[in-house]
């Protein structure tokens, strides 16, 4: 690789797209944003992590040309069989409302009787290179569902999520922590590894 490399990422999510760009400089890669380059979003139109991720970077390299990093995550909740899952995004409705999301999770967690609150975000990157083959890299964190929401920081979920071994959510926790042990961080550090072996 060269010094400095230039990806495209593949997503308009401005929370994940900060996360990227900070789990990724210090490796010397830089991101373009695809809203910057005008591209637009796919829909995800695939039942999985990998289908989606896979999808995102392949439209963004179609578009450019360019080696394409995307991100397919969410939370899933054990005592609702893994939901909100690949529909993590559109639980909270367009536009996105992750107050509301967040309350959804709740109110389902209570209707389903259990006392059951693990669960876990993934987070699936798909590296798409200039060749336009498709490789994917899984990070995942084990942690509960606290209720009510804690904390400022992140986006998404993060207020109702605590880590395993925790005790603050990852809206409470400083960016830095939160990468430290977040899924996008574990997925990151495999793609690095594979690819850079670094
Ligand atoms: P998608 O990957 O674009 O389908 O969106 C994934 C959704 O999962 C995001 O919009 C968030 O709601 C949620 N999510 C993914 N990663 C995180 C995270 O690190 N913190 C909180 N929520 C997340």
């Amino acid at each position: 690789m060269t010094e400095q490399e230039t990806w495209v990422l593949a997503s308009h999510n401005p929370g994940k797209i900060k996360e990227l760009e900070a789990l990724l400089a210090p490796r010397g890669i830089a991101l373009k944003g695809a809203a910057g380059l005008g591209l637009d979003e796919p829909e995800e139109t695939e039942t999985t992590f990998e289908g989606n991720a896979a999808l995102k970077a392949r439209a963004a390299w179609a578009a450019t040309g360019l080696t394409s990093l995307s991100d397919d995550s969410g939370l899933s909740v054990d005592a609702l069989g893994g939901a909100p899952g690949v529909l993590s995004a559109r639980w909270a409705g367009e536009p996105r409302d992750f107050d509301a999301a967040m309350r959804r999770v709740h109110e389902a967690l209570l209707a389903s009787g259990s006392e059951d609150r693990a669960a876990h975000f993934v987070c699936v990157v798909a590296l798409c290179g200039v060749d336009g083959a498709v490789r994917h890299y899984r990070g995942e964190v084990e942690g509960e569902i606290v209720w009510p929401p804690r904390g400022e920081g992140g986006f998404g979920y993060d207020a109702i999520f605590q880590p395993a071994g925790h005790d603050r959510t990852f809206a409470e926790m400083t960016a830095a922590e939160k990468r430290s042990m977040s899924h996008r961080g574990r997925a990151l550090a495999a793609l690095l590894a594979a690819e850079f072996g670094r």
